[in-house]
């Protein structure tokens, strides 16, 4: 299946390792999302209201830099875009990813992480900022059954 682009964003290793999965799983190419400026742990820190992060969740209109592009994308039909779930949503660096590709005649399926939070209402939000995109479907991945099920979504 070589029309398949598994696209993450991953700030700790976690979402990582589960779009390394589901390519392993269905030979799709990987497509790391990489910050420009990388998140530290103080970055990432939650609890304070001054890290880069909480920052960048309280204004939805920031966009984060990314360094890189998907090369020809044309060749693909089906895309998929993994991250954490930050403050219940997708972190700013996936609009930033999704502005700075061309996804308009893409199927597209959205997995997250996170420490309990479910897609749905990331989902909802995308489809809400992208209303000329196709989000297909999306699933929170939490153990290896769900990326079963996930990349059966995929065939
Ligand atoms: C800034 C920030 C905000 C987060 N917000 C949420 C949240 O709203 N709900 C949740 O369940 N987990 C939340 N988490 C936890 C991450 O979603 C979870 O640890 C994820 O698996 C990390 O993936 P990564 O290692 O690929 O970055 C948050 C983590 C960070 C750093």
């Amino acid at each position: 299946m070589n029309n398949l682009v598994i696209c993450y964003f991953s700030a700790s290793g976690v979402t990582k390792k589960v779009a390394e999965k589901i390519r392993q799983k269905t030979n799709g190419d990987l497509f790391e999302i990489e910050p420009i400026n990388v998140y530290t742990k103080e970055d990432l820190d939650w609890t304070n209201k001054e890290s880069r992060s909480t920052k960048e969740m309280n204004n939805r209109s920031y966009r984060p830099k990314v360094k890189n592009k998907i090369e020809e994308i044309g060749k693909y039909n089906k895309v998929v875009i993994g991250f954490p779930v930050w403050w219940y949503t997708a972190p700013a660096i996936v609009n930033t990813f999704i502005e700075d590709n061309n996804f308009e005649d893409k199927e597209i399926y959205v997995f997250v992480t996170s420490g309990g939070s479910g897609v749905d209402r990331c989902l909802k939000d995308l489809k809400n900022t992208y209303q000329n995109l196709n989000f297909v479907d999306g699933r929170r991945i939490k153990n290896e059954e769900d990326i079963d099920n996930f990349t059966k979504l995929l065939k």
